[in-house]
């Protein structure tokens, strides 16, 4: 096996690696062998944000190629969780990249930070200021300014103990009225385009392949490496938990399955598309997800994080999976050269496992289109809730529901028509009840602080609620609204 450097754009030239593992990570790289400390550790879990860091890419190497910045495209990332062979042939800006060498003036986004008092303790800091350089960036780009709550939604990630959000909010709005300073991404593009990212990438337990066919080969001839997609699971399984990985197959690269398509009155979202632009369509078709998905994890998480590997981990509080199951989904999977496809309520068969599937690359998941959704979400308890009307032109009975449930069994649940069950007169309880035959059908699972017949007990609360009472379809369209027209004013990735 050929043993390539990890070839990357960093401090205004490409770099190489040789001899890094496949697990180490962005930020220990950064802090310890290229010095550059600007970068901080808090949790390095992917929660705080103080390690933000943002990628630039080739925008046919993106999932949003409209959405690239002057010829690049930029996402912020948790460097934490991040392994730095999934670097090759990416630019890693960090907080150090932000003021011309030559220049004592700071970057808008840092000089407004300072007037307006938007710094502490100042742990924080970097990583807020990344964020804000990758809103600067993408507004700047199209002569646009977010309104706060878009601000808001950009610094959702960040997360700081003592200076409070107003200030930095302030600098947000703030940094737009001071003196332009955007990236020259010209000589980045040219270093990108010198590191060839046409053959697979690889290195000793690292394997990058391109193309689908060529993952669907090496899956064949490495049964039990490790698939890697945006590592916000499995990098907290090393940074965490200390595990050794094995032989890691890193499908990031493998732009087919970026696609998010509309074909034949179906939604096709490949596996590994990042949640953002997964859940941005999924919003625009039914915008009551809108806030699900603006709520989901945060935006370096959504960047770097895809729709496969959520539907992948088998945990049983991922959020995709309920909303997916309740909308019909069918998820593809490949092996070699056969292709199969199954609801994604037959995939799982236990805790974190996805049965007879496992180990099979995930090609992507397809939605029917014509479908209305209501939905109703908490925290632990989640349930997604689809008043199916139409489906395939067909005019289905009122008042006929399918859902799906998070967090109540060893998996992803997706109930069955329960339209009669659901009317206000079968609300009672006790086994032979609606909650008894939930309880029957899902066996929720036990957990300490929730016994399972309050689990079931809760769900069908959940499912059996008037719906009178349901929150109004919608409810997410005005922040819908303001991202479309966000999008196509020519801006990405929040
Ligand atoms: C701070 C933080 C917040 C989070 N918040 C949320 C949240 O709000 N809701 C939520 O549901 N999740 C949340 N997560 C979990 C995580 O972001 C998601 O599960 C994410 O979708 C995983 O995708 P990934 O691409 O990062 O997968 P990875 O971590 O790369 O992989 C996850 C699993 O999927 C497998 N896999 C990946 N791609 C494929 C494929 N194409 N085919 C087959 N198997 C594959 C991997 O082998 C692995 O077993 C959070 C994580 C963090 C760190
Ligand atoms: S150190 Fe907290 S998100 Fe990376
Ligand atoms: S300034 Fe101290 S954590 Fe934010």
């Amino acid at each position: 096996m050929s043993t390539q450097p990890i070839r990357f754009f960093h401090r205004g030239r490409l770099v190489e690696v040789n001899d890094a593992a496949p697990t180490r990570t962005v930020l220990d790289w950064l802090r310890e062998d290229a010095r550059c400390t600007g970068t901080k550790e808090g949790c390095n879990e992917g929660d705080c944000g103080a390690c933000t860091v943002v990628i630039g890419e080739l925008p046919e190497h993106t999932d949003t190629p409209d959405a690239a910045v002057r010829g690049l495209g930029l996402r912020t990332v948790n460097a934490c969780i991040q392994f730095l062979p999934t670097l090759h042939g990416k630019a890693l800006f960090t907080v150090e990249d932000l003021k011309p060498a030559a220049s004592s003036e700071m970057h808008p986004a840092q000089q407004a930070m300072v007037e307006c008092h938007g710094s502490q303790c100042g742990f924080c800091t970097p990583g807020f200021v990344m964020s804000l350089w990758s809103t600067y960036e993408r507004h700047a780009a199209c002569g646009t300014r977010p309104s706060r709550q878009a601000l808001a939604d950009d610094l959702a990630g960040n997360l700081c103990r003592c200076t409070g959000y107003r200030p930095i909010l302030d600098a947000g709005q703030r940094m737009f009225d001071l003196p332009v300073a955007q990236l020259d991404t010209a000589p980045v593009i040219e270093a990108l385009r010198s590191v060839d990212r046409n053959d697979s990438f690889e290195r000793p337990g690292f394997h990058a392949p391109k193309t689908l066919a060529a993952l669907a080969a090496l899956r064949e001839r490495l049964p039990d490496a490790r698939l890697l997609a945006g590592s916000t699971d499995v990098g907290l399984w090393v940074t965490k938990q200390f595990k050794e990985l094995g032989e890691i197959i890193y499908v990031g690269d493998v732009t087919e399955l970026k696609r998010v398509e509309a074909r034949d009155g179906e939604l096709w979202i490949g596996a590994g598309a990042s949640l953002e632009l997964a859940w941005r369509a999924l919003a625009a078709r039914w915008p009551e997800l809108t806030d699900v998905w603006l709520r989901f994890a945060s935006p370096p998480i959504r960047h770097a994080g895809t729709l496969g590997g959520n539907v992948a981990n088998g945990s049983p509080i991922g959020d995709a999976p309920p909303v997916l199951m309740s909308l019909d989904a069918l998820v593809e999977l490949r092996r070699g050269e056969r292709v199969r496809r199954m609801p994604l309520a037959d995939f799982y068969v236990d805790y974190m496992s996805g049965g007879s599937a496992a180990g099979r690359p995930a090609a992507g998941a397809r939605l029917q289109d014509q479908q209305a959704l209501r939905l109703r979400h908490f925290s632990r308890v989640r349930g997604f809730l689809d008043r199916a009307r139409r489906r395939g032109g067909a005019t289905r009975p009122p008042g006929l529901r399918r859902h799906g449930r998070g967090g109540q069994a060893r998996g992803p649940r997706r109930g069955g028509d329960h339209g009669p069950a659901l009317d206000p007169g079968h609300r009672e309880r006790g086994q032979g009840g609606f909650g008894g035959r939930l309880h029957a059908a899902h066996r929720p699972a036990r957990q300490r602080h929730v016994p399972r017949a309050g689990r079931a007990e809760l769900a069908a609360a959940l499912l059996a609620r008037d719906p009178a009472h349901e929150p109004a379809a919608g409810a997410g369209d005005q922040r819908l609204g303001r991202d479309a027209a966000h999008c196509r004013a020519g801006g990405g990735l929040t």
